[in-house]
């Protein structure tokens, strides 16, 4: 059986994607209207852009040799580590944080050239807060309506109407607490917490997420710095000198039901499907704070569908991003 074929699109998807697209760029155009550059609609704050390896040994599981893992090889890679709230903040305040990779010199006839580079993007917490596209174009319209991001009491009074409408049947309680679990988590040293992909993608014939977990995790009651950039100090002080590993692990779906496709608010239980590795991303000691090596992260431009079409991404929510990262980058790039 092919997991990787069964994507539903519902009705009135593509409407609400075209929605969701005028109020991520409404949005950007109002927050950055004083500045140059326009930053990234979401996850606009760099904690760091590291050079890196991506590792593929041969001790990658049979049934997940495929794409980029098919064949043992050592890539090089660029690594963008962030934090999710728009326009900027302090490390202060909590936040969901993001791991983007993007591995260089990918060989493919996919590619124009024959070569070209595969993204993975993903965030500090194992589950999104809306289920599909339809759902997150309701979402963005109650926190940014006309466009401009609410804050504060208003936001709030905004969120709570999304996710407890007056019918009881309407609750969308599992999502309210991803949502709340996101952006809620303690983080000290974003090169000691674990990220994962959220949204499932192709892994060949395979429906799977993606695991990236670090070799040395944040030791407990770690207080953290002061400071507004403490989380961008944070790694420059443990990269001065050391290197970080983190294994790049994969679950595959086993179970359409309790494993679907088309919701990104359900965990795929570790129980059901356990993440296997199948890289190492190894990111060695450097100095990434110079100010070529920031300029080079942020001109990067990452997308789950920067992809070998092996690894193509699944389900509703990608099939949102598609527009809304190709349309973001054209925003900020222009
Ligand atoms: C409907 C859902 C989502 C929307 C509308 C959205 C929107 C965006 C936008 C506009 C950007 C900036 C892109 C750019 O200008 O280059 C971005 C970046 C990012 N997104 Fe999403 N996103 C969504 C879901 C997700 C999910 C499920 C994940 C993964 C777990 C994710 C992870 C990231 C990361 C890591 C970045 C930073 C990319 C970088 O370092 O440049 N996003 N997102």
């Amino acid at each position: 059986m092919n997991q990787a074929d069964h994507e539903t699109v519902p009705p009135g998807e593509d409407h609400a994607i075209e929605r969701v697209v005028d109020l991520v760029l409404d949005t950007m155009r109002s927050d950055y209207a004083a500045h140059a550059p326009v930053l990234r609609g979401q996850h606009p704050k760099p904690h760091g852009s590291v050079r890196a390896q991506l590792e593929i040994g041969l001790g990658a599981p049979a049934d997940l040799r495929h794409g980029i893992f098919a064949e043992p090889r050592t890539y090089d890679a660029w690594i963008r580590f962030s934090a999710s709230a728009a326009p900027p903040r302090s490390d202060a305040r909590r936040d969901a944080h993001g791991m983007s990779i993007k591995v260089l010199g990918v060989e493919s006839e996919h590619f124009p050239g024959g070569v070209g580079t595969q993204d993975f993007t993903l965030v500090n917490h194992p589950v999104f807060f809306c289920r599909d596209a339809i759902d997150y174009a309701e979402f963005a319209a109650a926190v940014a309506p006309e466009g401009t991001m609410l804050h504060g009491p208003a936001a709030a009074m905004r969120l709570l109407a999304f996710y407890l409408p007056p019918n009881p049947a309407y609750w969308r309680i599992r999502d309210s607490l991803n949502l709340w679990r996101t952006v809620h988590r303690e983080v000290t040293n974003p090169l000691q917490i674990r990220y994962w992909s959220q949204t499932p993608f192709a892994l060949g014939p395979h429906a799977v997420k993606y695991s990236a977990i670090p070799r040395h995790p944040t030791p407990r009651r770690r207080r953290p710095p002061p400071g507004e950039d403490r989380l961008r100090e944070a790694m420059a002080r443990t990269l001065r000198s050391t290197d970080v590993t983190f294994d790049l692990a994969v679950q595959r779906q086993l179970d359409r039901d309790k494993m679907p496709v088309e919701d990104a608010t359900v965990e795929w239980k570790e129980r059901l499907s356990p993440f296997r590795k199948v890289a190492t991303i190894r990111i060695p000691a450097q100095d990434f704070t110079s100010r070529e090596q920031s300029r080079d992260g942020e001109d990067l431009h990452f997308s789950p569908w920067n992809t070998l079409p092996e690894h193509r991404p699944l389900g509703g929510i990608n099939r949102l991003r598609r527009a809304v990262y190709e349309r973001g980058a054209a925003e900020r790039t222009a």
